[in-house]
């Protein structure tokens, strides 16, 4: 049973198709309660019982954090997965990110996710196959100048989760970190032209962006039996982008 923060679009929701082709149930939870709904509707189309349930909440509500919660609670009494895969970001150098934008990047992904994480450990603790997997990124391994702020909460959400991994392993739930680089979901492709797309890869190692399918079967692997032994890891999924510096943009050079 799993609960996927941020399910119905691009990583998320392919974790949470996944979830339920491993024979998993799942949560659906995002700010568009219309987009819950669809979601967990194709979700649903053909099984015999349901498999998915819609749960709007937003990360930015603590009320609505504890609310999704609770829910879950009420659903299953348990939780054997949290998938927190919900975007909230800014381009700009951290010169250019006032207080406020600041603030909130930080609280989006590191503060709000410590405070749900938190929140479902008493169903958590229910579970014998139980973890927590944040979604990072790439921007949190080596910085990338012009989404500064992005980039130092993915690395504090990254601390988190080794932290909690610390608390948590001798109360049975494993924490870990799953981290995509340039994947091709609605986030992305948002500011990412599609013709600008070959020169962004064209110094990956594997010279493509991700396809969200390809990190959400991690995502699968770190919530599975397989990953029992594996807390506090940070598992980079980036085409090896990030074994040259992580930068893209033109100031990046090829070794050759
Ligand atoms: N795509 C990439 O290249 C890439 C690279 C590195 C890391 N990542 C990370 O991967 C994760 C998934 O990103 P993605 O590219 O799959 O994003 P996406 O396609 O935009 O999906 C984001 C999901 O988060 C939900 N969401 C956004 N704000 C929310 C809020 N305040 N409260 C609750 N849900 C919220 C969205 O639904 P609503 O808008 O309806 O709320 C949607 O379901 C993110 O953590 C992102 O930082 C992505």
């Amino acid at each position: 049973m799993a609960l996927v923060a941020g399910g119905t679009k691009g990583i998320g929701k392919s974790f949470a198709r996944q979830y339920v082709d491993h024979g998993g149930c799942v949560i659906i939870a995002a700010r568009d309660s219309g987009m819950c709904a669809a979601v967990a509707d194709e979700l649903n189309e053909g099984a015999a019982d349901p498999v998915a349930w819609p749960q709007a909440f937003d990360l930015d509500d603590v009320e609505s954090i504890d609310m999704l919660i609770e829910k879950a609670g009420q659903r299953w009494g348990k939780l054997d997965t949290v998938f927190g895969a919900s975007f909230f970001g800014a381009g700009g150098t951290a010169a250019a990110t006032d207080d406020e934008m600041f603030a909130k990047i930080l609280r989006l992904n590191i503060v709000h996710y410590s405070r749900l994480a938190h929140r479902a450990l008493d169903l958590l603790k229910q579970s014998d196959l139980a973890s927590v997997i944040f979604v990072g990124s790439a921007s949190g391994v080596r910085p990338q100048p012009n989404i500064a702020a992005y980039g130092i909460a993915k690395l504090g959400l990254m601390r988190l989760g080794q932290n909690l991994a610390i608390e948590w392993g001798p109360l049975g739930v494993r924490v870990n970190i799953l981290t995509p680089g340039m994947t091709r979901t609605p986030a992305v492709m948002r500011w990412l032209p599609e013709d600008d797309v070959a020169r962004r890869v064209a110094d990956f190692p594997i010279r493509r962006m991700a396809d969200p399918d390809e990190i959400a079967a991690a995502g699968i692997f770190l919530a599975s039996r397989a990953a029992g032994y594996m807390t506090g890891h940070e598992l980079i999924c980036d085409g090896g982008r990030t074994l040259l510096s992580g930068n893209t943009g033109p100031a990046f050079q090829r070794p050759d």
